[in-house]
């Protein structure tokens, strides 16, 4: 046991409370950190972000080797699947991540204290294994869990979640993938890649339903023409796992006749729910929103004193980098600073190929909120870069308001389109206009000038369209 009485302590060693943790060490304070998983990094490092990167990086290239590379000029002999080095690639990825947590732990004199922790009042907890520690500020990063629907029982095994999805001892033949958001569609690409044919079921009528329509419409034919299907606007009604397989049976999401889908393994990707179990809340007197999320203020502050709360387990998309942005804030609220986090610059992406992209509104958010826009679009297949890389799917859609030509979202879909929308995001944290990155000199040839040519397009002068 280390201390019993800390300025800070933080309840969940994710992405959002290892940082908050840092940064409040950084500022100065007495600072400890509880979690109850093995190892430190939160859902991101160990099951989440990081392993499943992993996998797409190492599919990727099985695929590339086994399709692409003959294109350029490389020929290479029979391709074999070697899937558990493949998995030794994923573990061995996420132990040097959260080793590097545990190492930043040290360097910064935070205690980790191991076990699960629940409140007794608003400065005490009483965690498992440990015993009762008090802090001046305690901040609750408990992030998320997987979402389950109704009368399917996730095994893990036939019916995976994420987790399961990512630990697969052999590729299956066939793999029903429930919910095309961002992990059936990041990890219904992992085994696509590496044989199994994947058949989406998604309840609305589009995938990526919450970003741009048209951004959207584009993916599915580019993922339909790697393989992938999709039953759009489809509900599953109940799945029975066996030892042979899955019987899921689906039907219209506005009702109709039943139908009967065979599967080898079944991944629920339908969201994930914010994750406070077991906390005692009550006993600091910290209340939840009628999503079940923590209630917060503009600054973190749950309705108790001296508790705040941050990442998944509050309002906002449920994103590393948001939990991060978050952390560091809430340490330096906590410190009598000022930070500020813009919430209409949060990026996100898909880590497919080609990748998806996004920062601000979409083209139907402009349209409902009543703003004019001017678009500027430009697409890969006119980028050199692109055309000497093989990868001409996909474009840039840069949206500005029409009269004050400040943008107001990017969105684009493309190979390395998460790297792209970086300068996109920086210029609307500026306040920056269409015209400003149009202005700015962009290295030739990149696929970056893409989005300089998007930029010119909104004023309706791109030099190579
Ligand atoms: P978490 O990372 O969930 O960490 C919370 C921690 O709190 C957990 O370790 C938990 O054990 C611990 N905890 C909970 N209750 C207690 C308690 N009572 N006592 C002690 N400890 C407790 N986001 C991205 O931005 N990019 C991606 O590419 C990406 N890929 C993803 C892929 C998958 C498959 C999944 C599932 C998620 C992905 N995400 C991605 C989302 C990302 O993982 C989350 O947004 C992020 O982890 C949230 O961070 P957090 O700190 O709020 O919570
Ligand atoms: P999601 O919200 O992205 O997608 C869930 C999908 O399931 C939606 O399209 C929804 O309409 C559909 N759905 C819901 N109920 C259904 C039903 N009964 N039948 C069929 N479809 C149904 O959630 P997902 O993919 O589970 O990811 C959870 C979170 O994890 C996301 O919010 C995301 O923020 C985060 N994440 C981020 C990643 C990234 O940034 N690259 C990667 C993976 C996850």
């Amino acid at each position: 046991m280390a201390e019993t009485s800390y300025d800070v302590v933080v309840i969940g060693a994710g992405p959002g409370g290892y940082v908050a943790a840092i940064r409040a060490a950084q500022l100065g304070f007495k600072t400890a950190c509880v979690e109850k998983r093995d190892a430190l990094g939160g859902t991101c490092l160990n099951v989440g972000c990081i392993p499943s990167k992993a996998l797409l990086a190492a599919s990727e290239k099985f695929e590339s080797a086994q399709h692409h590379l003959g294109d350029f000029g490389v020929k290479v002999g029979k391709v074999e699947l070697d899937l558990p080095t493949m998995h030794t690639h994923r573990t061995k990825t996420v132990k040097a991540n959260v080793d590097g947590v545990a190492y930043l732990f040290k360097k910064n004199k935070i205690d980790w204290l191991k076990g699960a922790a629940k409140f007794k009042n608003a400065n005490t907890l009483t965690i498992d294994g440990v015993g009762d520690v008090t802090a001046k500020h305690i901040i609750i990063a408990t992030g998320s869990d997987v979402s389950n629907l109704p009368g399917i029982t996730i095994d893990e095994k036939r019916i995976v979640s994420s987790t399961g999805a990512l630990e697969l001892s052999e590729v299956p033949k066939k793999m029903v993938v429930i919910g095309g958001g961002v992990i059936g569609l990041e990890l219904g690409t992992v085994w696509q890649r590496l044989g199994a044919e994947v058949i989406v079921v998604e309840f609305l009528d589009r995938i990526l339903a919450i970003g741009d329509g048209e951004v959207s419409k584009q993916m599915q034919r580019i993922l339909s023409k790697q393989g992938m299907s999709f039953k759009l606007s489809t509900k599953v009604t109940s799945a029975k796992a066996s030892a042979k397989g899955v019987t899921l049976t689906v039907e219209a999401a506005a009702g109709g006749n039943a139908e009967t889908i065979e599967a080898d393994i079944v991944l629920v990707a339908v969201g994930r729910r914010p994750y406070a179990d077991g906390l005692g809340l009550e006993a600091a007197g910290v209340q939840l929103d009628e999503k079940k999320r923590i209630k917060t203020d503009h600054q973190f502050r749950t309705s108790a004193p001296n508790v705040y709360a941050i990442g998944d387990v509050i309002a906002g998309p449920m994103l590393a980098h948001k939990a991060e942005d978050e952390g560091m804030a809430v340490a330096e609220i906590i410190a009598g600073q000022k930070p500020h986090i813009d919430y209409d610059a949060i990026p996100s992406v898909v880590y497919t190929f080609p990748e998806v992209a996004s920062v601000g509104k979409s083209e139907e958010e402009l349209k409902q909120a009543g703003v004019s826009y001017k678009v500027g679009k430009f697409p890969f297949t006119a980028n050199g870069r692109a055309r000497a890389m093989n990868a001409t799917d996909g474009f840039v859609k840069i949206l500005a308001d029409a009269t004050t030509d400040r943008v107001l979202g990017c969105h684009i879909i493309g190979a390395e389109a998460g790297t792209l929308i970086q300068e996109v995001v920086l210029a609307m944290e500026f306040g920056g206009s269409a015209e400003d990155i149009a202005r700015t000199c962009h290295p030739h040839p990149t696929l970056e000038e893409a989005v300089k040519e998007a930029a010119l397009a909104v004023d309706g002068r791109p030099i190579h369209i």
